[in-house]
């Protein structure tokens, strides 16, 4: 796991971009996976940016969400394919059929599940997966008590988190209760995981998945055993880390080919 502390979010939404950008050089049919939430946004910002630059180009890229709230009906101004499609895919050239996401509102919700496990498999498995934090430790929807093996599955969410989302929709009382989101397990499957986190609200959560133990009760910790994450945070996200002077001598010491 390489932390790395950063000034501010463009700062971090400009090294994430780098990634990506190295990644569909390399390999242009890559399969990104997406997340929501604000944390991600100044990534997108980025990668949109470029895009119309004519720096990146996602014509052949491939994208997997990794989570979808229960029960909004489909084109629900705040499920999260139509999220991810105004924040991000709407703004670039990748095709809208290449976007995948869980199907939140399918009758047989398992089968769904599993339906999106082999989608994910089939298509070579995410090569580089953003991520955001929830201030309870949560990635994706997987809240505390997530199995560190789980796939993707219904999840019910724990009240801080729709008090949390809650900004985002009329009012509390519409925030789903369930979701459907890639489990641990597969999120770990991912080749390289990055993982954007700013703000002191997030220092909990933050030192709890770099350095408290591996437990369910920090959803995120599970990331220690990813062979490639890549946290990027800012003054304030890193406020509560331990090892920060650490992490900033091997960063600022990094060999140059090693890229994040
Ligand atoms: C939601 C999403 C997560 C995200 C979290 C934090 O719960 N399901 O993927 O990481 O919110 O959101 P934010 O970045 O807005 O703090």
């Amino acid at each position: 796991m390489e932390v790395v502390i950063l000034p501010g979010s463009r700062q971090i939404a400009s090294l994430v971009s780098d990634a990506i950008q190295a990644l569909l050089h390399r390999k242009p049919d890559a399969v990104l996976g997406l997340a929501t939430g604000s944390s991600p946004l100044p990534v997108y910002d980025e990668l949109a940016l470029r895009h119309e630059r004519g720096v990146l180009d996602f014509s052949r890229a491939h994208g997997f969400l990794l989570d979808e709230y229960v029960g909004l009906e489909p084109g629900h101004p705040e499920s999260y394919r139509e999220v991810i499609r105004r924040d991000f895919t709407g703004r670039v050239n990748i095709a809208p059929e290449n976007v995948h996401g869980p199907d939140g509102s399918a009758k047989d919700l398992p089968a769904a599940c599993q339906a999106y496990e082999a989608a994910i498999r089939d298509r070579g498995g995410v090569d580089l997966q953003l991520l955001g934090i929830g201030t309870d430790g949560h990635i994706g929807f997987n809240e505390p008590g997530s199995s560190l093996a789980s796939r993707t599955r219904i999840k019910t969410l724990i009240e801080q988190t729709r008090r949390d989302n809650a900004r985002f929709f009329p009012s509390l009382a519409e925030v789903p209760h369930h979701v459907v989101t890639q489990g641990l397990g597969t999120i770990l499957d991912s080749r390289h995981a990055v993982l954007v986190a700013t703000g002191a609200q997030k220092a909990q959560a933050v030192h709890d998945l770099v350095e408290g133990p591996l437990a369910a009760i920090c959803p995120a910790s599970a990331l220690q055993l990813h062979p490639h994450a890549s946290i990027l945070v800012d003054e304030a996200a890193a406020s509560s880390l331990k090892l920060a002077d650490y992490y900033r001598h091997s960063y600022d010491h990094k060999p140059t080919w090693q890229g994040l």
